[in-house]
Parts: structure tokens; C-alpha cells; sequence
């Protein structure tokens, strides 16, 4: 059977035995495969930056590298840990709003496409330029055209013009432009009752956004003679029929325009091929469950419904049955009246969906962060060990009790 978000791998119980749960599961097989349709969806001009920040385990980035894809990071952290992985910085696209010197330095100097967002940056770039070689590629980031003045990241085309001339009178004239839709928006604060504002997920981003967002890109690039790549960023459905719809859009927007096109998909390379393998710790008396992954460690099961399906199924009919995580959150719930059959403590579970966004965004709230694994066919190996209680609290001073109320203890 093929392996999908409702189908997840066979070998659940040697999995948990030797790893531990909770545990991240990828398979390396259908990150190949995805990242290869990808590519071919879009055809030989385009660049394939799978975005790091969805996933930022070094294995997934090879795996994905393996397949012809550079590295899209956002930080100095992420672009250290592309270069660890193996990829090349001529294969990086280097993103942000946040680039310390050093790192913008490293970048051009390792010929990285750096997009500068910022006039910051662009001083940062410019103070800098004697270090670059040829062939680092610059690109600058633009606002959204249905986000400018709304948004803080990116250049209004007034802004781009400036940036650009700067850059060139340095000898680091733009080749490119970039642009990225984010799938999620910030709503105005609530007029009535507490000070809260709604947050909305549009995934994937609507095709008129791209398609209005690359015409923008494109007369912004030609009018600041930028006219080697066009950055178009992440937010793309997965490959397939939906895939195929989305670049003929944009393709027909480009028209004849043959300059190279750059996408930073994130989810659509991995989020399917992850899974969260969770163990039941409890059943309560309303039915429900208690497992041992939280929120903490896939927040996307906050905005979502993910599929959870028993790694070994029991008889009997299946109910409506509400999934909770272990922390002590009334929100930590991993699935609400999903149809499950009768589960028993100790049982597993898998929670489909959890390749993007979930490793990337765990954290150690009360629980430690699970380990991950890749599955290459019947191989296992590990990407992340478990996190130990020493990672987590090694980085803390101990504090040392030197008194109560002042006097000091003896022994
Ligand atoms: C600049 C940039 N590129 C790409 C992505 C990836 O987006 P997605 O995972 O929706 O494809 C993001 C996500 O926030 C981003 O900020």
C-alpha cells in the first residue's frame, strides 16, 4: 500500500522499542518522491530551495538535497546548519530579516543567493561588497503588492528602486527579485470581549495571490533591471493536480519571460511524508485518550484536523474519540472526535501530517522533545536522538543554595 498521511508505516512496535515515544517518523522514499514531482511539475528553469525552517533536521535537508534541491534558511543558524548538511552555498538562498554581519559576509563570500530585505541590509551588503565574489547573487524582497504598507517584511517598489541603485554603485546590482505569500495572517484585534485577534491559515495560498504577486515581481524586477531569477517563494500545494494548476497560472503570468523562477516550498515537500508515532498513556471514562505527544511537539495539530490511525488496530466498532496530549494545557489536544476503534492503553498511535512544521517548532514545555528517525525501505536510522534531561536543563545554571531568609546553610 502506498504511503500516505492515512497510511502510515509498517513496524510501529520496533520503532517505539528502539526509540522511544514519542518519535518523529520520516520516509526518506516519499521525501525522494515528492521533491522529484515537484521539481518536474515546474520543468528544468525553475530552482527547487526546499525551506528549512518547515523541517530543520539536517537528514530531511540531505534527503531532499540528494533529489536536486537547494537549501531556502532564514537565519544564520539555518544557513550553518545547510552548509553542515552538505549543501553547497552557490545552492542556498539565504532569506530573513534578521542577518547579523558576519553571516551576510559568509553568504557572499560562499556565493550564496542573498535577498536583502531592508535598508540595513543593504548597508550591511554594500559595507561588504570587496568580499563577494563574482557570483554571489543578490535579490531583494518585496512586499506582497496586496500587503503593502500592512507588512514588514519586503521593499515597496518605490524602496526597491533605491535599494537597487545602492547595491549597484557597489558593484553588487540585483539579479533578482523575491516575493513569498505567507499562508498565515494576523486578523485585527477583537472589538468586543479580551484583546484578541484571530489568526487565519490559508494553505495553500490562493492561486490569485501568486499569480497577482509574480506580475508585480516581474514589472518591480524589469523596471530595477534585475533580470536573471524570480523568487517566488513557499506556500505551493504538494505536487499533483493541484500542483499542475498553480504553474500553468503562474507560467501564463510569466508568459514568455524565460528567466530562471526559484520556489521555496516547504509543507509540499514534507509535511505528508512525517508522522508522529505516540503511545496512549491512559483512557478516561468519557473514552477519551491520553497519549504522550503534546501540542508542544506538533503545534500544526492546533490548526488542523491530522489523521490518527492505531499502528495495529483491535476489533470492534469504531467511535468518535477525543485525543489528548499530556501537558497540562486545556488547548494540548492532538485530535477532537476523530473515529478510532477501541484503544487500549499502551497501544500506539500515528499522527499523520507532522513533516512540516512540527519537529521545527517543538520545544521542551514540560515535556522533553521527542527523538526522529528516517526510514529508507525496511532501514531505520536515526536523525535526532531523544532529547535528555541534560540537553535540556545543561544550558542552566544550577542554582546554589547558599542560605534561607539569609543565613547561610551548613552541613
Ligand atoms: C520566505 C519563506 N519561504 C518559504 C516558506 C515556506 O512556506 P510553506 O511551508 O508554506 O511552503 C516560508 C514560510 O514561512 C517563508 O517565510
Amino acid at each position: 500500500m502506498k504511503l500516505g498521511p492515512e497510511n502510515p508505516p509498517t513496524g510501529a512496535a520496533e520503532l517505539g522499542e528502539r526509540f522511544g515515544t514519542p518519535l518523529y517518523v520520516f520516509d526518506g522514499e516519499m521525501l525522494g518522491a515528492q521533491a522529484r514531482a515537484f521539481r518536474e511539475a515546474w520543468g528544468s528553469g525553475a530552482t527547487v530551495a526546499f525551506s528549512m525552517k518547515c523541517n530543520p533536521l539536517m537528514g530531511v535537508l540531505a534527503r531532499l538535497h540528494q533529489e536536486g534541491c537547494w537549501a531556502e534558511v532564514a537565519s544564520g543558524f539555518e544557513y550553518r546548519a545547510a552548509r553542515r548538511a552538505g549543501v553547497g552555498g552557490k545552492q542556498i538562498v539565504f532569506n530573513g530579516p534578521l542577518k547579523h554581519d558576519d553571516e551576510i559576509r559568509r553568504a557572499l563570500s560562499e556565493g550564496a543567493t542573498l535577498i536583502v530585505d531592508g535598508t540595513e541590509q543593504v548597508d550591511a551588503t554594500v559595507r561588504f561588497a570587496a568580499d563577494a565574489q563574482v557570483d554571489a547573487r543578490i535579490g531583494l524582497r518585496l512586499t506582497p503588492p496586496d500587503r503593502i504598507g500592512r507588512d514588514r517584511f519586503g521593499f515597496t517598489p518605490a524602496e526597491a528602486a533605491v535599494a537597487a541603485e545602492r547595491l549597484a554603485a557597489a558593484g553588487l546590482a540585483p539579479s533578482g527579485v523575491h516575493v513569498h505569500l505567507g499562508a498565515y495572517q494576523l486578523g485585527p484585534f477583537s472589538e468586543i470581549g479580551p484583546p484578541i485577534h484571530t489568526v487565519t491559515v490559508e494553505y495553500p495560498v490562493p492561486i490569485s495571490r501568486f499569480t497577482d504577486a509574480a506580475a508585480h515581481a516581474l514589472s518591480v524586477a524589469d523596471t530595477i533591471g534585475a533580470h536573471e531569477f524570480l523568487d517566488l517563494g513557499g506556500g505551493w500545494p504538494a505536487a499533483g493536480p493541484q500542483l499542475d494548476e498553480y504553474v500553468a497560472a503562474v507560467r501564463d503570468t510569466l508568459g514568455c519571460d524565460s528567466r530562471e523562477v526559484i520556489l521555496e516550498p516547504g509543507r509540499a515537500l514534507v509535511r505528508d511524508a512525517g508522522w508522529l508515532l505516540t503511545q496512549v498513556a491512559a483512557r478516561r471514562s468519557d473514552g477519551s485518550l491520553v497519549v504522550d505527544a503534546g501540542v508542544t511537539h506538533a503545534p500544526c495539530v492546533l490548526w488542523k484536523r491530522s489523521p490518527v490511525t492505531p499502528a495495529d488496530p483491535r476489533p470492534g466498532e469504531a467511535i468518535a474519540t477525543d485525543v489528548y496530549g499530556p501537558l497540562c494545557l486545556q488547548h494540548d489536544v492532538i485530535a477532537r472526535q476523530t473515529e478510532l476503534p477501541p484503544v487500549e492503553p499502551g497501544d500506539l498511535l500515528w499522527v499523520g501530517q507532522a513533516g512540516a512544521y512540527a519537529i521545527a517548532q517543538a520545544s521542551p514545555f514540560i515535556h522533553l522533545r521527542p527523538g526522529a528517525v528516517l526510514l529508507e525501505g525496511a532501514i531505520a536510522s536515526l536523525l535526532r536522538a531523544r532529547e535528555t534531561d541534560d540537553e535540556a536543563l545543561g544550558v542552566q545554571a544550577e542554582p546554589l543554595l547558599v542560605g534561607r531568609n539569609g543565613v547561610a546553610v551548613t552541613t
